[in-house]
């Protein structure tokens, strides 16, 4: 068979990052699904992928508030089939934090998986990337831009994983692209309580498409990014609905 891209997906097992891992696996990719509390789901989607093409899927667990333990995992990575051809930061702590109440655990949390465990992961893959001439997809928020009242902490580590996207896009170029997606609404949290009915009603009535996005819509993104996007670098691309146009 013909030599396939290895992805790393971090936060993978579930939500947005799965339906990535199952769509990039259907483009013949191999897919390493990082992990750190969805265990049982990580080994079923791993176990589903594997079954459909034997040896394509493979799991890795880590918890990326620790720093330290990120060079370990692309090291694991590579180990896993001896190439790393693409990293999705995906991996992402939302919750709010309205200001007057915010606490430095907090801040560090949210800060960790949305800006610095991804600046980290990506020095540690640059080597390899640039091996395969491989690429990296940092998942943003249309929230990077525009603030989102109670969530101050979130929006300004997304600000920076946008511009960690362009410098890094500096930093790797020629040989290894860096682009960011934007999503606006794909999937509700999990926690009903963030988005009560009526609120998601009127976040939908102020999207120029009218609906919610799916985690399919974002797949097909990262896969224009990773094979088909050969002159982008250093970009964002909205996927909200045109919700980013504003109102
Ligand atoms: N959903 C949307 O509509 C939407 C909108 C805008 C932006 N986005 C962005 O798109 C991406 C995917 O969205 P999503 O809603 O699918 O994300 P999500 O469910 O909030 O989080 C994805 C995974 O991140 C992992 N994670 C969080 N903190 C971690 C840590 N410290 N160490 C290791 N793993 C950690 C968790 O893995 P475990 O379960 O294994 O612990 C979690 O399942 C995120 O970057 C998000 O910010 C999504």
């Amino acid at each position: 068979m013909q030599n396939q891209k290895v992805a790393l997906i971090t936060g993978g097992a579930r939500r947005v990052g799965a339906v990535m891992a199952q769509r990039l696996h259907a483009q013949n990719m191999r897919i390493i699904i990082h992990y750190r509390s969805s265990a049982k789901d990580a080994e079923a989607l791993c176990n589903t992928l594997n079954a459909e093409r034997a040896n394509s899927a493979a799991i890795l667990s880590a918890d990326l508030n620790n720093i330290e333990a990120l060079p370990a995992l692309i090291y694991s990575a590579n180990n896993i089939w001896g190439q790393l051809d693409v990293l999705i930061n995906n991996a992402s702590t939302f919750y709010p934090t309205p200001l007057g109440t915010v606490t430095e655990p907090q801040w560090n949390d949210l800060f960790a998986s949305n800006l610095k465990a991804p600046f980290f992961l990506a020095q540690a893959a640059a080597p390899l990337l640039i091996k395969q001439q491989g690429c990296i997809i940092n998942m943003v928020d249309i929230r990077a831009k525009q603030p989102l009242k109670d969530f101050s902490a979130y929006c300004i580590a997304k600000a920076g994983l946008l511009m960690l996207t362009k410098v890094l896009a500096k930093e790797l170029a020629p040989r290894v692209r860096v682009n960011a997606i934007a999503p606006g609404v794909v999937l509700w949290p999990d926690d009903e309580s963030e988005y009560d009915e009526a609120t998601r009603t009127k976040i939908l009535a102020r999207t120029p498409l009218k609906r919610a996005g799916t985690p399919e819509d974002i797949a097909k993104t990262a896969i224009f990014l990773i094979n088909q996007a050969d002159y982008t670098t250093g970009q964002v691309i909205n996927v909200d609905g045109g919700r980013s146009l504003g109102y």
